[in-house]
């Protein structure tokens, strides 16, 4: 995978079956769907290019680049039919869909003995709770991992922005405006700021351009 590679060259580099283990997961997802599979690695791309211009370590860089490539991966436990479902989920689908956290924990399990995905692990566990406490768990702010809030941005960006089977993805606009919007209750506000600088005010340039 390419960035993975790219990543070893900058000095961090983990055993080779971590990789395989991992390349193995990712195929097994887009196996089960493809669409998960898709989204993952783009937030994991855009993981690390905000880790990056927040001018975290590099251990920290890999942390968001691993949580966003796996943040979903629970969902391989979950029946494609639910996960690309055009209709509104039944509450016990709904409560299913939110175990992928768990799920993804489990399935990552043997990658644990390192230490380094013990806190990948955490970052995926974590990666729904909400500053203001209303997330999965209900984690206060405090404790939730600094890539868990990477990650829950870049992720809703790219929900909202992606093509789903039932609906056509929104504009980059829109997802900006929603992460203003709950920045603050369920964002990092430091964190959406960085946001728009990076992906935000180039694009809207670029958009400006071609019009
Ligand atoms: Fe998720």
């Amino acid at each position: 995978m390419r960035h993975i590679l790219n990543f070893k060259k900058q000095g961090v580099e983990l055993p080779t079956f971590a990789e395989s283990y991992v390349q193995t997961l990712l195929f097994n997802l887009q196996a089960h769907d493809g669409n998960t599979q898709a989204h993952c690695v783009r937030v994991s791309e855009m993981a690390l290019s905000l880790a990056q211009a927040m001018n975290l370590n590099l251990m920290e860089q890999a942390i968001c680049l691993y949580a966003g490539l796996l943040h979903d991966v629970g969902k391989m436990k979950i029946a494609e039919k639910i996960l690309n479902k055009p209709d509104k989920l039944t509450q016990e689908e709904y409560d299913l869909v939110k175990k992928h956290t768990e799920f993804g924990v489990e399935l990552i399990g043997p990658l644990t003995v390192l230490p380094f995905f013990r806190k990948v692990s955490d970052a995926i566990l974590y990666h729904h709770e909400r500053i203001d406490g209303k997330g999965y768990f209900n984690l206060p702010e405090e404790d939730i991992p600094l890539a868990s809030k990477i990650i829950l941005i870049v992720d809703t960006v790219d929900a909202i922005t992606e093509d789903r089977p039932y609906r056509k993805g929104r504009s980059f606009e829109v997802a900006c405006d929603e992460l203003v919007r709950c920045s603050g209750t369920q964002f990092d506000e430091q964190i959406v700021d960085c946001f728009l600088d990076v992906f935000g005010r180039r694009r809207v340039e670029k958009t400006n351009k071609a019009a």
